[in-house]
C-alpha cells in the first residue's frame, strides 16, 4: 500500500503568511485557523516503517510533530522513520527544512545537479555532515529507487522529469550556481509502488500544462498539482506584490490555460491541489473559487490528510 501524507499544502509563505494583512491570512489567522496550512512537502510509504520526504518546508519540525507515523520508534534513543529526501526543486519553501534534520541521523537527499549546486554554494547546508547525509544526483527521466539507511532498497521507483518552471526566486539576475540556463530546476516526480504497481504524480510547481505533460498525467489514479494562483495576476489585484502566477513559474487555476481546464479531460482518479498561494480564493471554504473547483473534481488538501492507493 502506498501511503501519502500531506505535511503542508501552502506555497511559498503559508497560511497566513507572516507580514500578510489580505483578507485570507487575516480569516486563517482569527476566524477561521484551520484554514492555517504550512508550507508544501509530503512524505510516503510502502511499508509504513520507512518514510521519504517530498521536499523540506520550512515547519518540518512542527510538521514532523505533528505527523506520528514520522516519530521516533517508541523506546529508542535515537531513530528516525525518515530514510530521504527527494527535493524537486531549490526554493526556500522546499529545501529550508532540511536544516532541522542536523542532528546526525543518517539520510539521504536526492536531488537534480542544480539543486544540489544551489546547497553546496550555501555552506549553511554543511551542518548536514557528508558523513551522515548522502547527496545523491538524480537525473531526468531516469527512474531511481531510493534507498534505506542499511543501503537495502526500498520498494519505491521515483521518476524525475522536467517541467515548465523556472529556478529559486532568490536567484533571480544572479548565476546559477550551476552555470547557464538548464533543465532540472524543476522537477515534476511519478512515484510508485514497486510491489503492488501503485503510483502517482507530484508536480507541486509548473508553469505550463504541455501536451506532453498531460499525455503523461492521463489515468493517472492520483495527482498531486500546482495550484498556487487562482488567477495569474490576483497578487497584483490585491496590492498583495508585483508578480503574476507566471513570473513566478506557476500557472493558474481557473482560465482557458489553467490547470482545470487543461487536466478536465485526462482522466485523473483524484486530483489535489497543492502549493497553494495564501492570496488564492479558493482557499476560502465558501468561495465560487472553491465551489468551482470541487465542481471540477478537484480537491484542496489539508495538513495531515492522508491519502492512500
Ligand atoms: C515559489 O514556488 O514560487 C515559492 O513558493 C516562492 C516563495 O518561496 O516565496
Ligand atoms: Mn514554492
Ligand atoms: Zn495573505
Amino acid at each position: 500500500m502506498l501511503r501519502v501524507i500531506v505535511l503542508g499544502a501552502a506555497a511559498g509563505g503559508g497560511v497566513p503568511q507572516w507580514n500578510c494583512g489580505c483578507p485570507i491570512c487575516d480569516t486563517a489567522r482569527t476566524k477561521q485557523p484551520d484554514m492555517q496550512s504550512s508550507q508544501a512537502s509530503i512524505a510516503l510509504s510502502v511499508n509504513g516503517d520507512h518514510w521519504f520526504l517530498v521536499n523540506a518546508a520550512p515547519e518540518l519540525r512542527q510538521q514532523l510533530i505533528d505527523t506520528p507515523s514520522l516519530h521516533p520508534k517508541y523506546g529508542q534513543l535515537r531513530h528516525t522513520p525518515i530514510a530521504g529526501v527527494i527535493l524537486t526543486n531549490g526554493e526556500v519553501d522546499a529545501v529550508a527544512g532540511l536544516l532541522s534534520m542536523r542532528e546526525g541521523s543518517p539520510f539521504t537527499i536526492y536531488a537534480h545537479q542544480r539543486v544540489l549546486a544551489i546547497l553546496k554554494a550555501n555552506s549553511i547546508f554543511n551542518v548536514l555532515s557528508e558523513k551522515n547525509v548522502r547527496r545523491e544526483a538524480i537525473a531526468v527521466d531516469h527512474s531511481f529507487e531510493p534507498t534505506l539507511p542499511d543501503g537495502k532498497p526500498s520498494g519505491v521507483s521515483i521518476l524525475p522529469f522536467v517541467v515548465p518552471g523556472k529556478s529559486a526566486w532568490y536567484l533571480e539576475g544572479q548565476t546559477h550556481p550551476a552555470g547557464e540556463d538548464a533543465d532540472g530546476d524543476t522537477l515534476g516526480l511519478r512515484i510508485e509502488d514497486k510491489a503492488t504497481g501503485q503510483y502517482f504524480y507530484f508536480v507541486a510547481a509548473c508553469a505550463r500544462v504541455t501536451p506532453e505533460l498531460k499525455a503523461r498525467l492521463r489515468g493517472a489514479p492520483l495527482v498531486l498539482f500546482d495550484g498556487t494562483v487562482w488567477r495569474d495576476e490576483e497578487l497584483i489585484a490585491a496590492g498583495l506584490g508585483h508578480k503574476t502566477g507566471q513570473q513566478m513559474g506557476h500557472l493558474s487555476m481557473s482560465g482557458s490555460d489553467g490547470a482545470i481546464a487543461m487536466l478536465a479531460d485526462a482522466d485523473i482518479g483524484r486530483k489535489y491541489f497543492l502549493h497553494i498561494n495564501n492570496s488564492n480564493p479558493a482557499l476560502l471554504h465558501d468561495s465560487p473559487e472553491r465551489a468551482a473547483l470541487q465542481e471540477a473534481g478537484w480537491h484542496m488538501p489539508h495538513d495531515g490528510m492522508e491519502i492512500t492507493l
